[in-house]
């Protein structure tokens, strides 16, 4: 691999849209910020200035960060903010990963705007495992404001209620066509009939899961969280918040001169307000010789729209889940670790579901299961690099061993947590299975749980409570999704595995940043193992200081 050098000027900016203009902080004075193009095993410097008033740190979501765990990015976590004035450079090098990731803030709500695409192509010389598209085009699906995130966020937390909900989804940053005074700020996808197209999907909606299709297409999957799946077809994808899907569209060779809407909306289980509109981009084709009427025709084509599944649909949800397997091919081996070192049982569940995000929950046996997360007002990793835990964490993260857990009886006793910032230490190369299990029965709602550090394998979910005896006999340890991002079902569990070969401490929690904001969240700190290359270097220089 090559080294490739970017620099993210971290700049305020005026945006208009829905007709209110609002000064962003963005990246570049970009919005959506630069695309980050890089090949698997190529090392990247990118070097971050800090120009606005606000702390900046930057997160380059789903990159494995082998021993660079320095340049993940989550505040506190990984890191001290960059504060006004300063710089950091995030030093990290792909490796084994090619696809569609997504780099955004991580601090506060500040990835409302701070956010772009990261296009990892194979190494030189090596193909996809599908004919070569004619096009790749980025597609990230973001959640637009009128007012200031970072307001909107403080002023629940003060108030204990829920924020005020976004007023549009966007396409590349564009509302479309169905919001107010949006007409022009539609992305439009101008094709050739007759060609393929990988588009390269990225969910970075602050809030909301979200189906999306095109009208009269069909896509082919290819790809998720930089991973290569074993291709199907599909009317309609759903991406969770911190998601990303490669699929292929290959253009119709029967519409010279038409176009067609791509929308997408969110898919929503739980209770409480949501922005329930529709973010609508245009595909349009481009007639191979180039008509002159073919502009007058186009206006005069009605626009065909797709048909998303229903807002709450679960079933769409889970039949579109257990679709997704890996390649599990020789070039592409799916690695599942076939034995367990560790149990564990979290579970995840805010409002009022048993475990509520403020407190921790009693099990039948008085076992605890679940704690919210408080954050630290120093980086984790340093703390534990250094030595330094004493009043930063504890290493006591509530888990359990797995029992089944009845939500049709008398729930289970609550006990406020004390405020704490508690993690779980694993040695080196443990092989991990954690069951989390959605704990709001009634008014489920599915959480998209992101694991930083790491991919995982979805080895197994279902509905209702988890059954320790019956349900690991059905796991999927052959071709199993290999992924960061997964949704725990809403009413249900899912079981992931992993190996935690990768030192350093490693930020989990919901991609719903108003539930990370409440405290679902968590951090795995991975010990050194014995060889020099099972440890993590020592900080650069320049790492920020809090
Ligand atoms: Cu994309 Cu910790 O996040």
């Amino acid at each position: 691999g090559i080294t490739r050098h970017y620099k993210f000027d971290v700049k305020l900016h005026n945006v208009t849209r829905l007709c209110h203009t609002k000064s962003i902080v963005s990246v570049n004075g970009q919005f959506p910020g630069p695309r980050i193009v890089a090949r698997e095993g190529d090392q990247l410097l990118i070097k971050v200035v800090n120009h606005v008033p606000n702390n900046i740190s930057i997160h380059w979501h789903g990159i494995r960060q082998l021993r660079s765990g320095w340049a993940d990015g989550p505040a506190y976590v990984t890191q001290c903010p960059i504060q006004t004035g300063q710089s950091y450079v995030y030093n990290f090098t792909i490796v084994g990963q090619r696809g569609t990731l997504f780099w955004h803030a991580h601090i506060s709500w500040l990835r409302a705007t701070v956010y772009g695409p990261i296009v990892i192509l194979p190494k030189r010389g090596v193909p996809y495992p599908f004919a070569k598209p004619y096009k790749e085009v980025p597609i990230i699906l973001g959640e637009w404001f009128n007012s200031d995130t970072e307001a909107v966020i403080s002023q629940a937390l003060q108030t204990g209620g829920g924020p005020n909900v976004s007023d549009a989804y966007t396409i590349n940053g564009l509302p479309g066509p169905l919001y107010n005074c949006s007409a022009k700020y539609t992305f439009m996808l101008k094709v050739k009939p007759g060609k393929t197209y990988l588009l390269r999907l990225i969910n970075a909606a602050l809030n909301d899961e979200l189906f999306f299709g095109i009208a009269n297409h069909t896509l082919t999957v290819v790809d998720v969280d930089a991973i290569y799946v074993k291709p199907f077809e599909t009317d309609t994808l759903l991406i969770a918040p911190g998601q990303t899907t490669n699929v292929i569209l290959k253009t119709k060779t029967i519409y010279p001169n038409a176009t067609f809407f791509m929308t997408a909306r969110p898919y929503v289980t739980g209770q409480g307000t949501f922005d329930n509109s529709t973010v609508a981009g245009i595909l349009e084709y481009k007639s191979p010789h180039n008509s002159p009427h073919s502009s007058v025709l186009i206006k005069m084509i009605p626009l065909f729209k797709p048909i998303l599944p229903a807002l709450n649909d679960t079933s769409f949800a889970t039949n579109f889940a257990s679709k997704l397997r890996s390649l599990a091919s020789a070039q592409y081996p799916a690695n599942v670790p076939q034995k367990v070192d560790k149990h564990f049982f979290f579970t995840v569940g805010l409002g009022t579901s048993p475990c509520q995000h403020n407190q921790t929950c009693q099990g039948p046996n008085g076992t605890k299961f679940a704690a919210s997360f408080a954050m630290p007002t120093t980086a984790l990793l340093q703390a534990h690099f250094f030595g330094q835990s004493n009043g930063v964490y504890t290493p006591d993260f509530p888990s359990s061993p797995i029992i089944p857990f009845n939500y049709t009886g008398t729930p289970p006793n609550n006990t406020m947590v004390s405020n704490g910032t508690k993690v779980v230490v694993l040695p080196f190369n443990t092989s991990v299975e954690l069951v989390m299990q959605d704990t709001s029965i009634l008014g489920a709602e599915s959480h998209p749980l992101h694991l930083h550090g790491f991919n995982f394998f979805v080895v197994g979910q279902g509905f209702g409570n988890f059954d320790p005896n019956k349900d690991p006999a059905k796991f999927n340890l052959i071709d199993p999704v290999e992924r960061n991002t997964i949704g725990v079902p809403s009413g249900g569990w899912v079981a992931i595995r992993f190996v935690a070969d990768n030192p350093g401490v490693w930020f989990m929690h919901c991609h719903l940043e108003v539930h990370t904001s409440w405290g679902l969240k968590m951090a795995w700190i991975v010990l050194n193992g014995e060889l020099p290359n099972q440890k993590l270097p020592p900080p650069p220089a320049d790492l920020p200081k809090c």
